[in-house]
């Protein structure tokens, strides 16, 4: 979702800018923008679509040393150029862009701005105007900011510049990323460190509430009372090669194939000295003295804990339940005494989830949150973090955050069931080592997956994932990953549930893609893919060695059937790919979608 740039140093700020925004482009955003100052005054470029239209627009004689810049995911306002972030004060002294939703926008312009003649149909131009009426009234930008923000409800990560001012940018945040990057002879802001790792590695982080006046020497955080603030910096731990595709022609692609590597990396992340599985003692005991866990998700972290919550039922022998984090706010179930929260979430900035945190927090209750991402906001407001250490994940689409995810929750459970004195019946390390062996093997058939795409997918309006048990969460999992990029409209159903209306849907032709891992109920599903076959589906099975029939279309690597979520989703994925890409759809950059959906 939208992604903020500035930089105020000695370089030429618009390349710095538009580079910048190149790296956020994986958020998710349909028009972008910059704002650079010199002594000729604030010039502003923008542009509906994509950075590459945004950059052909930019006056390259104009140098300067200080500016911001904007992807913008439109959420009031159709994605326009007049729409697209930067927004100017009426008089054209005050440049801001701003991630979020203003909440209350319509009652500040009608309490505030009557006079003002708005030229947009955001809600974050009033936050400009807002500051411009301020300073007419007789104060300095500075308080005028601060004045202004203490007004806003809602979320919020703001850069604005003042004409007058050029050496400053004015930095806020509340419920929406923000980071300071630190410099020798400049400074930086951005909404994530990736998009200003090609300018410095040093970041410092913004609590909600904050305010930041940034020069190209100097750092000053203050709250919104107006008192200092004082904040170490970290480095953040990214390689610039990790967030660059490579010889890949999409990241998506790159990040299925890391998913070996990635299962490798968890292994020997969660295990101590003695090869055993191990995770930070205080996490294993809020586990273990937990009388239910509710797992909070959106999307394929939503799809992983619904894995995960089996894990920790059937190994460790703790009730789980598994919620939709945007419904869980209105709709929360009556709790037990001493529920543990986990969240999932490969950003960590999901504000669906976060809200959920928030609210459970104010209960008293423990949160744990496992993310891709140290330092995001729902680490660090959690009491506990799990890191799935699966390395940037910047296509749209989520893979290998998901096998991550079960990994560690597998991991989890399993300490846990341990601490318990409940055995597993398998050794999960070698187990998980066989995984990975297997995910290797399943990436190199791409060939394949690439074939089945194009016999079942190519020329359909639809598409529906079965299964039954664990392979029912895979199904849902695969539908997204097919639909969000694809556009194909994919559901993911219970096989006993088709018979209960889903199964009027099939006709002539409709492809039907079949999980059969799961030995309990393969039989039943079998039955499943008879039924729609006979009704004129397109049956694609694919099983798990050992169970496989004559007819099945794919055989997976023979797997612990409890682990197979984690091989059986790579042809899914894969699969979702290579629709997309016969379908002629920008598979990184799916249209409407963010990366990281930043607000409620
Ligand atoms: O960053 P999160 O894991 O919290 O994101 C949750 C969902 O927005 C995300 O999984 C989304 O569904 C993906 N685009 C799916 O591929």
């Amino acid at each position: 979702m939208c992604g903020i740039v500035g930089y105020i140093g000695q370089l030429d700020a618009k390349e710095i800018l538009l580079k910048g925004l190149e790296k956020l482009e994986y958020r998710g955003y349909d028009s972008a923008g910059i704002a650079v100052a010199n002594e000729d005054g604030v010039h502003v470029f923008k542009e509906k679509g994509r950075i590459a239209d945004l950059r052909a627009a930019v006056d390259q004689t104009v140098m300067s040393q200080a500016g911001i810049g904007h992807t913008r995911w439109a959420t009031h306002g159709e994605p326009s150029r007049l729409n697209a972030h930067p927004h100017q004060s009426a008089s054209g002294r005050f440049t801001l862009v701003h991630n979020g939703v203003i909440e209350n926008y319509v009652q500040l312009t009608r309490e505030y701005l009557q006079d003002v003649e708005l030229k947009s149909d955001t809600d974050t131009e009033v936050v400009v105007q807002l500051i411009e009426q301020f300073v007419k009234g007789g104060l300095d930008t500075e308080e005028a900011f601060r004045q202004t923000l203490m007004l806003l409800k809602g979320s919020y990560a703001i850069a604005l510049f003042d004409l007058e001012n050029k050496g400053t940018i004015y930095v806020a945040k509340n419920k929406s990323p923000l980071l300071v990057g630190l410099g020798d002879t400049f400074n930086v802001v951005a909404s994530d460190a990736m998009a200003m790792l090609q300018v410095t590695n040093e970041y410092v982080e913004l609590m909600d509430k904050e305010m930041v006046i940034v020069t190209d020497k100097k750092v000053v955080i203050k709250n919104l009372d107006g008192e200092l603030m004082s904040r170490a910096s970290y480095i953040a731990e990214l390689d610039a090669s990790d967030i660059e595709k490579g010889t890949y022609p999409h990241y998506m692609l790159k990040e299925i194939d890391e998913q070996p590597l990635v299962m490798r990396k968890i292994i020997q992340t969660y295990q101590d000295e003695n090869g055993k599985l191990s995770i930070p003692g205080d996490v294993a005991e809020a586990v273990a003295e937990a009388d239910r866990v509710y797992i909070i998700a959106c999307g394929t972290s939503y799809h992983a804990g619904l894995v995960g919550k089996q894990f920790i039922e059937s190994w460790a022998k703790v009730p789980a339940e598994v919620h939709v984090a945007s419904e869980f706010s209105y709709n929360m179930p009556l709790l037990s005494e001493k529920p543990l929260f986990i969240f999932i979430s490969q950003s960590g900035e999901t504000a669906d989830s976060r809200a959920v945190l928030v609210q459970v927090k104010k209960l008293g209750h423990k949160a744990l949150t496992i993310t891709n991402v140290p330092g995001s906001t729902l680490s660090r407001e959690a009491d506990y973090t799990l890191l799935l250490n699966a390395g940037p994940e910047i296509a749209v689409a989520s893979t290998k955050a998901y096998t991550a995810q079960i990994a560690v929750l597998a991991i989890l459970a399993a300490v846990t069931a341990e601490s318990r004195g409940k055995a597993l019946g398998f050794d999960l390390v070698k187990e998980l080592g066989i995984i990975g062996n297997a995910m290797e093997a399943l990436c190199d058939q791409k060939d394949e997956m690439e074939m089945i795409a194009r016999e079942y997918l190519t020329v359909t309006r639809n598409a529906f994932f079965i299964g039954r048990g664990l392979d029912y969460f895979v199904c849902l999992e695969g539908a997204l990953k097919l639909k969000e990029i694809s556009y194909i409209q994919a559901e993911g159903f219970a096989g006993g549930e088709l018979k209960h209306g889903t199964i009027a849907l099939i006709e002539d032709g409709t492809p039907v893609i079949a999980l059969a891992t799961q030995e309990h109920v393969n039989l039943s599903i079998r039955g499943n893919v008879k039924e729609v076959t006979a009704r004129g589906a397109n049956a694609c099975v694919i099983s798990l060695k050992g169970l496989e029939e004559a007819d099945d279309r794919f055989v997976l690597p023979e797997v612990q059937p409890e682990l197979a979520p984690l091989v059986s989703v790579i042809p899914l994925q894969l699969i979702a790919y290579y629709a997309a890409l016969h379908r002629g759809c920008d598979v990184d950059k799916p249209r409407n979608l963010a990366k990281s959906v930043t607000v409620e």
